[in-house]
């Protein structure tokens, strides 16, 4: 059974603090870790407004969203995490800095917490080999923005036991998510399909095929897609789009996935979208959710 009292989220972005939302909700007591003490206190008053909106909308009993703030602890000690029995990563997106983070956890944690991965690309195998517990390392993908989306990619790594595995799908059921397990593979199911599509809008702006606005209104009249692909890219971080699609590249050897140059010198220039206040389109406030 997911018994689990005591999650810890580190790295308190847009995916971190969407996922210690939902955990929160769920009646778990929440760590949410970040080195950086200022976005801590951003997502600590984002996820405030988010349960309010979600109680104004009828969508959350208003008491379920003030336990839901009691549950939720912020910390710039790694320390507090020593308590978890489960211990989900949602930092930026670099292979090597995951493998610190879990190498850390490893050492930190008691034998029996499960160590989760939100990557987006990085095989889990890989992060396992960071531990000395690689059957109890998995990725749980969550998609973005958490509240609201009900996907989660449960992925197995080469050692990843069936408990570790079961245990994952009940949480994920738990916190009224809808888990589909997926092959270890850089990109997994969702992002093998959607960074390269984001990639292509990116080469189609680059090239001059239409403008931005046009591009997007294309795939929304065209294919029926809720919002385009540039304002998607803008909404996922440019950043992450390119760490993913760089990992893909390097990892499945295939120039399908090589990041168009455009994404790139967004990136360089720190137009990363919605979380900068800059990216394709320029936004007022970011807050996201
Ligand atoms: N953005 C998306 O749409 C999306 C969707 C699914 C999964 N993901 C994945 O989720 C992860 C986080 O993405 P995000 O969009 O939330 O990024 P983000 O840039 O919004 O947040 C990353 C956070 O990690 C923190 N961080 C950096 N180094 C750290 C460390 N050593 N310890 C603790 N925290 C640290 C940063 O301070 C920042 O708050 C990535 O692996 C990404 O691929 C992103």
């Amino acid at each position: 059974m997911a018994n689990h009292k005591t999650i810890g989220i580190i790295g308190s972005g847009q995916m971190g603090s969407g996922i210690a939302q939902v955990c929160a909700v769920a009646g778990f007591d929440v760590w949410l870790y970040d080195i950086a003490h200022e976005q801590l206190q951003k997502a600590h008053k984002n996820i405030e407004t988010s349960l309010e909106k979600l109680a104004a909308k009828g969508k959350l009993l208003p008491e379920k969203a003030k336990s839901a703030m009691q549950h939720l602890n912020i910390t710039t000690q790694f320390g507090d995490l020593k308590k978890c029995s489960l211990c989900i990563e949602a930092a930026t997106e670099k292979e090597a800095l995951k493998k610190k983070i879990f190498k850390e956890l490893d050492e930190l944690t008691g034998p029996e917490t499960i160590l989760a991965t939100n990557t987006s690309s990085i095989p889990i195998t890989d992060l396992a080999a960071a531990t000395k517990r690689p059957d109890k390392i998995i990725g749980m993908h969550f998609m973005n923005p958490v509240p609201l989306m009900a996907l989660v990619e449960v992925i197995r790594g080469k050692k990843t036991s069936d408990e570790t595995h079961q245990k994952t799908i009940e949480l994920t059921k738990k916190l009224g998510k809808t888990p589909v397990t997926v092959k270890d593979s850089p990109g997994f199911v969702i992002n093998r399909i959607l960074a390269p599509m984001l990639n292509e809008a990116v080469w189609a702006l680059q090239e001059g095929l239409a403008t931005k606005e046009d591009i997007d209104t294309a795939m929304k009249e065209g294919c029926h897609f809720p919002m385009g692909p540039l304002a998607l890219a803008d909404f996922v971080g440019l950043d992450t789009c390119l760490f993913i699609l760089e990992v893909m590249h390097k990892d499945l050897k295939n120039d399908k996935f090589k990041p168009c140059p455009l994404l790139k010198k967004y990136v360089e220039e720190k137009k990363l979208g919605r979380k900068t206040g800059e990216g394709f389109y320029s936004y007022a406030s970011t807050i996201v959710r």
